[in-house]
């Protein structure tokens, strides 16, 4: 059965599998030359995705990528499953595996050399529309590669109209693209989201859901994305896919085989690797599973969030800098005591209305500062907000997206905005204990790597709740 292979692993071994990566991608770079109509080529794999290309006849199936609902993890395992098996037909290498880029690992954090070096066209593993560090070899930041939060959550979705955070994201009815204003599923928004804006930059193709997956290091991203949901499962304690969901268990998405012939699949196809879709990973080949990460357990909530404080009200958030900070008011006199929260109570951020009109490339390092604290420090760090699957606003107004007739497609007109929840909990309990904490506090927002956002980005309000 095919394993997929961290790449790490690969490269000290000698590393065919990376031969023949390099041979499926191309023999399908060519097939898009020739046609890019051909749905086994390079291109249109990567339009399966997104694209701003315009053509009829295959509208429907491109912009398809499923982004801030619980389709996530589902869908992206069907994408990789049949690009995988097209690499594996197309390099002709029959055992050809997927590998998996582990940057969560503190020394793997460097992109793989084979998609750095030589940094120039004969490679067709390297892409210059990267950040200029990470084809340096510069690490990943250790706050973006940080998944232990993601899987620290037991349950997979969030209700509808629910701000309560998930592994994998908001339920919805029916596909789209970029679910709106659904709450982003932990998992996808880091690590994916913020890998996906430390590796493509400002105007890099990482970076822009309509160039990523041309980027050849978009697949081993996603490997690894897929990897880490199995993992999550074997740490049980309760964690589990939504079974009992039937839209997500029934609806079905539409790809293609090594053949060129439209296969659909729907969750219920892929819920097990080794015995529906003939692959497994290497780190998970015998039972029990490996030495759980150390995440803590956070138990689905049976209460609804109360909003206990905000920006103010009806200001919108607009970010055009790499750091600004912002003061939190409450909603109530009461509701700031002296010791918000009481004991045992969830603390959440919400970033709410997240828009942009164009990818903006950055992320937002998130710091929660106790009163008269004006720097942040690591032991205010509550996470990062990937900026990247939003539906560009300028886009969704125009009709750019000239999919959006076509199939699994939403049509609606508040397509654009995202919510993203961070759990701040553990950051308020370690003020307490240490005395630092009064229930005044400022938010502040940095950008990873300082970077300055090419679009702004705006957020309708963050808000502060208790669970
Ligand atoms: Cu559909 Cu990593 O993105």
């Amino acid at each position: 059965m095919p394993t997929r292979r961290n790449i790490y692993n690969i490269l000290e071994d000698g590393g065919s599998t990376i031969a023949s990566y390099r041979r499926g991608m191309e023999v399908m770079k060519a097939r898009s030359r020739a046609n890019s109509n051909d749905p086994t080529g390079w291109i249109f794999q990567a339009n399966i995705h997104g694209t701003s290309e315009n053509n009829p006849t295959f509208n429907q199936f491109w912009n398809v990528c499923q982004h801030r609902s619980f389709f996530f993890l589902s869908w992206h395992r069907m994408y990789i499953y049949f690009f995988e098996r097209i690499v594996r037909s197309a390099s002709g290498d029959l055992n050809f595996a997927l590998p998996y880029w582990n940057y969560s690992q503190p020394n793997q954090r460097v992109l793989p050399q084979p998609f750095r070096i030589p940094a120039d066209s004969s490679n067709t593993l390297y892409v210059s529309q990267r950040r200029t560090q990470i084809n340096q070899g510069t690490p990943l930041p250790a706050t973006s590669v940080d998944y232990s939060r993601a899987l620290s959550y037991v349950n997979f979705f969030t209700n509808t109209g629910s701000f309560a955070p998930s592994f994998g994201g908001g339920v919805v009815s029916r596909p789209m693209q970029f679910a709106s204003p659904n709450v982003t599923g932990q998992l996808e928004n880091q690590p994916h989201n913020v890998i996906h804006g430390d590796i493509g930059g400002p105007g890099g193709w990482m970076s822009d859901p309509r160039l990523a997956a041309r980027d050849p290091i978009f697949w081993l991203h996603h490997c690894n994305i897929d990897r880490l949901w199995e993992q999550w499962l074997r740490l049980g304690q309760g964690r589990s896919n939504p079974v009992n969901n039937s839209t997500w268990m029934d609806v079905k998405f539409s790809f293609f085989d090594e053949n060129g012939q439209k296969q659909e699949m729907s969750g219920k196809d892929i819920l097990d690797t080794a015995s529906q879709l003939n692959y497994v990973y290497d780190d998970m080949l015998t039972p029990p599973p490996p030495t759980p990460p150390t995440v803590s357990l956070i138990a689905p909530a049976s209460a609804s969030p109360q909003l206990v404080g905000s920006t103010s009200k009806g200001e919108v958030i607009r970010l055009t800098t790499s750091a600004a900070s912002f003061s939190i008011s409450p909603v109530a006199q009461t509701a700031f005591s002296t010791a918000l929260p009481v004991a045992n109570q969830r603390v959440l951020l919400a970033f709410e209305g997240i828009e942009y009109d164009n990818s903006p490339g950055v992320n937002y390092e998130v710091y929660l500062l106790p009163n008269g604290q004006s720097a942040p420090k690591e032991e205010n760090y509550v996470g990062t907000i990937g900026l990247f699957a939003m539906e560009s606003h300028a886009h969704s107004h125009t009709g750019e997206h000239s999919g959006h007739e076509h199939g699994n497609h939403d049509t609606g007109e508040n397509n654009s905005q995202a919510t993203v929840v961070l759990e701040a909990t553990q950051v308020v309990e370690a003020l307490r204990q240490r005395g630092e904490w009064s229930g005044q506090f400022r938010i502040s927002l940095v950008t990873t790597y300082q970077d300055q956002p090419v679009s702004e980005v705006r957020f309708k309000q963050i808000s502060v709740y208790t669970l």
